[in-house]
């Protein structure tokens, strides 16, 4: 039995971003204040952080407070001389690894989108090769003026990635759209270019996660304890490494991952439907959804009125969704499943994984304390028809990259 000894801790965390450079633009609006608090995050993970303002955004927030969190000078103006590189916008162009412009104003915006080059944030901007991250934050009306709409849209085609600004209360009270997320938001985002090697970069991914709900009547319905925990975290992670993530999720309690595409259904029926009309074109299917065996025969129209006798409801069975995927997989696709048991919990993973044609199986124990429903560990053995692999006691992300590690190894042979 092999034991896995690379877990993604946040030490490990650390050690992946350690080094890098990111780049922050600063615009003139209100939001500029949050972005001390994401230079802060950024640097507390050891990134190196340098920020460029325009002479609007000093306005709102004093570069000494980026100054002070990143231990770097705040640039603004193309002509100050005085600090450590030479063409000081090449240089940080160069080195950068991401740049997020946040907040970015329609000014900030328009400029970039037509090649105006005039200040500090600007001209570096537009000499860097890296990915770069646009947060407009503005007025409703001015976030929907046609003009601005044409110039993020243009941006967008020119690959950057656009941050959709939140609906809610603006700076002037109003209420609309042009909000900029918040800083855990916005290093994401940041994280989503960084952290991690892209490993799955052109792969589609599908992961179901969550419980199925089998309806009774219109009032009440049979499901089960899943969070939907795992298979978020393996959602999450395939997108940090580059891969097209597809999410099929029932019933869930679990804070829902950016960057996938989110398919929600009700019933195992559902799930069947979304997972094979979107299985041909998958290169990887994770099935972690908790998915139910039966459902009840019939579902009353109305709903089922107490009386004093006893009530019986007839189940029958649903459709397997991994047996099907297994029979129909097509050559080069990797399919993975999960086995939670109670007892013989290896055994009963191996069954599974031959029976339902898997390239690999994740087993764990509901029995085991740090394994299972709701809690933010998990204790899994990885079974391939080559072997087990141990993971141990870890957090359900750290988990879900060691199985894609073993998932993008296969798709490497
Ligand atoms: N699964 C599925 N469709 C079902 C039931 C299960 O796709 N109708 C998938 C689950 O998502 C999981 C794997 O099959 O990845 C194993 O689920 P589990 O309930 O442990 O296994 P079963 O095949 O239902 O076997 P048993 O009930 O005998 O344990």
């Amino acid at each position: 039995m092999l034991k896995y000894n690379c877990t993604y801790t946040y030490e490990r965390l650390i050690e992946m971003l350690k080094g890098k450079t990111v780049l922050l633009g600063v615009s003139g609006s209100i939001a500029a204040y949050k972005i001390a608090n994401l230079a802060r995050m950024l640097t507390k993970l050891h990134c190196e952080v340098h920020v460029l303002m325009t002479e609007n955004a000093a306005n709102f927030i004093h570069p000494l407070t980026f100054e002070t969190l990143t231990q770097h000078k705040c640039l603004i103006d193309t002509f100050d001389r005085n600090f450590e590189y030479s063409v000081e916008h090449v240089a940080l162009a160069k080195k950068a690894d991401a740049v997020l412009i946040a907040p970015a104003s329609a000014n900030v915006i328009g400029k970039i989108a037509n090649g105006i080059a005039d200040d500090m944030l600007t001209t570096t901007v537009m000499a860097c090769p890296c990915k770069k991250i646009i947060s407009p934050a503005m007025n409703h009306n001015m976030f929907h003026n046609p003009i601005v709409q044409e110039n993020i849209e243009k941006l967008r085609r020119y690959g950057y990635e656009i941050v959709a600004p939140d609906h809610g209360m603006l700076a002037n009270g109003d209420d609309g759209d042009g909000r900029m997320p918040e800083p855990e938001i916005l290093l994401k985002y940041i994280l989503r270019e960084i952290y991690h090697e892209k490993d799955l970069a052109g792969k589609k991914v599908l992961v179901t996660a969550g419980a199925t709900r089998e309806a009774i009547d219109p009032v009440r319905y049979i499901t089960n304890h899943s969070t939907g925990k795992m298979g978020f975290a393996l959602a999450e992670a395939a997108a940090y490494r580059g891969a097209e993530v597809t999410l099929v999720y029932g019933k869930t309690e679990a804070e829902f991952p950016m960057f996938v595409k989110p398919v929600s259904i009700f019933s195992a029926e559902d799930m069947f439907n979304a997972v094979t009309s979107a299985a041909p074109e998958q290169d990887i299917i994770i099935k972690a959804a908790a998915v139910a065996d039966y459902r009840p025969a019939e579902i009353a129209d109305e709903k089922i009125k107490k009386s004093d006798s006893e009530l019986s409801i007839k189940l029958e069975r649903t459709k397997d969704i991994l047996g099907h995927l297994g029979e129909h997989k097509r050559d080069g696709q990797i399919l993975c499943g999960f086995a939670m048991e109670t007892s013989n919990v290896i055994e009963n993973a191996e069954e599974k994984l031959k029976r339902k044609n898997l390239d690999l199986i994740c087993a764990n124990s509901l029995r085991q304390e740090g394994a299972g429903f709701g809690s933010d560990t998990n204790i899994i053995t990885v079974i391939t028809k080559d072997g087990k692999t141990e993971l141990g006691k870890m957090t359900k992300f750290e988990a879900a990259n060691a199985i894609l590690d073993i998932i993008s190894a296969k798709t490497h042979q």
